[in-house]
Formats: structure tokens, C-alpha cells, sequence
């Protein structure tokens, strides 16, 4: 049915929901919608039309089920005074800081449509690992915008960094380094960087971790986007025009630990729809992220054989790797001991269900994968995913184990084999 709607109010729309744009102006996350444009609202969404001049709106028959409306914009206007700043001041990298739930995101998104209107390209750096709006779970994304957008889900992936943990404070150097190589490459496909970063602002390793991406991506302008004073502290030591302040929506809203967790499962699981088993041999692809295959291999001794699987030697502190078939007891592990130094035990088998990202022979990021196994006598790994094998030409272990489901089973500690 068509719906009129009036000037300095916006309607809160509840996906599953299907608009048409007849008359007026409107103005979603920054994005004009055009005459008679059609948008779609998936569920679980809530988007907010604000009607900047009045008009009709064509809505679903039972209205006002699924809308809520309210009087003003759920826009700051220090929102829009940065998109000033960014624009008269050319702008190129912009890191924005908030606690969680402070609605970092929805200010990338709008920023990003009011740039786009501006005839910016603008990337977006995504740093969230576990929540992520741009790339797969577990991965660090970059997406290049040059169109308005009304759901930053549906960004195409420019680059992808694989960090393969949702924890950005257990995984520190390498979300540093990911962070740095997508700034790199967004700065050379776009007017403007966005970083979107997490909400870890505080506690030892949210301090370090927000103080280093300051220090090492360098941005223009870091936004602040705050209640009270909960950036303060990061702020400290930097030149006040390098800062810029904002405030957070009236219309914020908290997403719960089970919200988050159920979120990053269907992430996970969509990324990871349509795998089928694979096989690849481990001496054509190179493997990252463990010491397995980094050293020297060693022939297994007779009287181990029945229990040893594979013997790789590293540096004398290091030790040598012994993958066993089974767990042993003291006296076999001394004995072990006496003949190769320090070992470094690892029980096959351990190694199912942990998360992989897969990269193609540039290096670049094409997919992720989950182990099922490593046959390390034969020296194949076997693994599911949807990527071409054919394109496979490293393997990076991650750090935790999960399901096709996208259903996680806890930590796998780096390192271990
Ligand atoms: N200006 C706004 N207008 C309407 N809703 C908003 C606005 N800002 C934030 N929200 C809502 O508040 C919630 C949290 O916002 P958002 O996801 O952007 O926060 P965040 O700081 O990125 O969170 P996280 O810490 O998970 O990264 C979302 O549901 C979002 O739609
Ligand atoms: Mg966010």
C-alpha cells in the first residue's frame, strides 16, 4: 500500500521488509534512495528510513507491523560535521575507535555513502575478526566502495587478510600486520580509507593493540566516537588536530554475547556452505602457521616405528617435532628424550576441525577450510572447503576449532605441531 510520510521523522523498518520509494526525499545510513528504488531488508536487520522532505512511500499491506516511527534523525550532527571535515580537508586515512556497541560501524556506513555522494571511492577496512561486516570470520576484509550501499554485508571483498582466531587480542602481530597491508592496499584502489575497528579500548591488550594501529596505519584523523570519555585514554598523547570527536546515536543498541556468538556462526557457516572434502599433498603446498614441515625430516628409528609417525628436527632450542600416533607414557617419552633433545609431542588427530584459510599462489586470500586430518606418513592433509582445490597453494592453521555448522569447539594453540 502506498504511505505517506512527513518531513523530520524517521521509520525504523524491521527486516524481512520490501520499500518502494515513490515521492520525497529520503536518506538511509547517508544513501539517497532514487524515485521508485526498491530496497530490501533481510531479517535480522533494522534499518532506519529518515524522511528529509515528505512523500510516499510504498510499504506492505499490514503496516505498521514491523515499523516503528519516530520524530528527528538517528543521526549525530557531529556525524555529518566530519563528513565536512573529511571532504574540505581531502582526507586519506580515517581510524575510527569507540567501546563496543558505540555504532563504529554505522558511522563507517554512513560515512561511506556520504563520501560516495561526494564522488569519493572510499575502502573499507574491517579490523572486527569475529563480528565482521566485510569478509569471512576470522579474517581481516577491505571492500571498495564507489556506489551508496544499504547493507555493508553485501560489499564485495576487495582483499582479505586470514587470521584464523575471532580474538584480536590473541592474535595481536598478525592483525597489526594484515591491518597495515589492507590500509596499503586500499589507499592505492581509493580517495579515502575507513578503518572500522573493534570495540577492545581498554585492559592491557586493548590499550596496546588501539595504540599500535594508531602508531603504525598512521591515519589522518582518529574519530572518536564516545558517550562520555571512553577514548579518552588513547587520546592522551596524540596532536588534538589529528582527533576528532563524535557522538553516539540515541538509537545505539547493544548486541547480547549469545547475539554476537549466534551472529558469527551463520557467518561462519555461510562462509563455508557448499564445501566438499579435498585431498592435496603436502609437498605440493606450502603450510604457514606451525612448524610442521619447516625442518629437517628425520628417518624414524626401528623400535619407534609402531608408535611414531613423523620426526622433524628444528634448532637446538627448538627441539624436535614427534608426531605420535597415540599418547605415551614417561618412560617411552624419556627414552625419546635421550635420543633427540628437547621434543615437542604432538598426537595426530589433534588437528581435526581447526580452522584454515587458503591462499592462491599470489598469496592471496581465496576461502577458508576446515581440517579434517593430516596424514602424516603419507603426507596428505585432507580438509573441507568450497574453494577450487586447484587454486590452493598455501594453508594457514588458524587458532580454533569449528564446523561446517559454524559451531566452535574452543582454542588450538599455535605452535603446538
Ligand atoms: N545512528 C544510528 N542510527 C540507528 N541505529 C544505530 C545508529 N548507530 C548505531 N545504531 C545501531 O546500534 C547497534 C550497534 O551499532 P554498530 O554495530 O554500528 O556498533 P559497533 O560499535 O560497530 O559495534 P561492535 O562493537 O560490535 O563493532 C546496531 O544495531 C546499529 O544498527
Ligand atoms: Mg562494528
Amino acid at each position: 500500500m502506498l504511505k505517506n510520510v512527513y518531513e523530520n521523522k524517521t521509520l525504523f523498518f524491521k527486516g524481512p521488509y520490501t520499500i518502494t520509494f515513490k515521492e520525497g526525499i529520503f536518506e538511509i545510513f547517508g544513501a539517497q534512495p532514487d524515485r521508485d528504488e526498491k530496497i530490501v531488508i533481510p531479517e535480522n536487520k533494522q534499518v532506519p528510513v529518515m524522511v528529509l522532505k515528505q512523500g510516499k512511500i510504498e510499504v506492505a499491506e499490514n503496516y505498521p507491523k514491523g515499523v516503528t516511527e519516530v520524530n528527528g534523525y538517528p543521526i549525530p550532527v557531529s556525524w555529518d560535521k566530519l563528513v565536512e571535515k573529511i571532504v574540505k580537508n581531502n582526507l586519506n586515512t580515517i581510524l575510527i575507535l569507540g567501546a563496543t556497541d558505540s555504532g563504529k560501524s554505522t558511522l563507517t556506513h554512513y560515512l561511506v555513502n556520504r563520501l560516495v555522494a561526494q564522488n569519493k571511492s572510499v575502502g573499507v577496512v574491517d579490523a572486527d575478526l569475529g563480528q565482521s561486516n566485510i569478509g569471512v570470520t576470522g579474517t581481516l576484509g577491505l571492500a571498495i566502495f564507489e556506489n551508496k550501499i544499504y547493507n555493508m554485508q553485501d560489499a564485495k571483498i576487495f582483499k582479505s587478510h586470514f587470521v584464523g582466531g575471532f580474538s584480536p587480542s590473541l592474535h595481536c602481530m598478525e592483525v597489526l600486520i594484515g591491518l597495515k597491508k589492507l590500509v596499503a592496499t586500499g589507499l592505492m584502489n581509493s580517495n579515502v580509507v575507513l578503518i572500522d575497528t573493534t570495540g577492545l579500548i581498554d585492559g592491557d591488550n586493548g590499550r596496546a593493540l588501539k595504540l599500535a594501529k594508531i602508531e603504525l596505519l598512521n591515519p589522518d584523523l582518529v574519530v572518536a566516537i564516545q558517550k562520555k570519555d571512553e577514548c579518552e585514554h588513547l587520546l592522551k598523547n596524540l596532536n588534538n588536530q589529528r582527533i576528532f570527536k563524535v557522538g553516539l546515536s540515541y538509537y545505539v543498541r547493544e548486541k547480547t554475547t549469545e547475539e554476537r556468538k549466534l551472529n558469527r556462526k551463520a557467518a561462519l557457516a555461510k562462509a563455508l556452505a557448499n564445501s566438499k572434502s579435498m585431498k592435496l599433498s603436502i609437498n605440493k603446498i606450502k603450510l604457514r602457521g606451525c612448524y610442521y614441515t619447516t625442518g629437517e625430516k628425520l628417518e624414524i628409528p626401528e623400535n619407534f616405528s609402531n608408535i611414531i609417525l613423523h620426526l622433524e628436527k628444528y634448532s637446538k632450542r627448538e627441539g624436535t617435532l614427534v608426531v605420535l600416533k597415540k599418547q605415551i607414557d614417561s618412560k617411552k617419552k624419556k627414552e625419546l628424550a635421550e635420543k633427540f633433545g628437547k621434543l615437542k609431542i604432538f598426537v595426530a588427530g589433534q588437528e581435526a576441525n581447526v580452522l584454515v584459510g587458503l591462499l592462491n599462489e599470489n598469496n592471496d586470500y581465496i576461502g577458508s577450510g576446515i581440517l579434517e586430518k593430516i596424514d602424516f606418513a603419507r603426507e596428505n592433509i585432507y580438509l573441507q572447503s568450497n574453494v577450487d582445490a586447484s587454486q590452493i597453494k598455501s594453508i594457514v592453521i588458524g587458532s580454533v576449532r569449528c564446523d561446517l555448522e559454524g559451531n566452535e569447539y574452543g582454542y588450538f594453540e599455535p605452535g603446538i605441531f
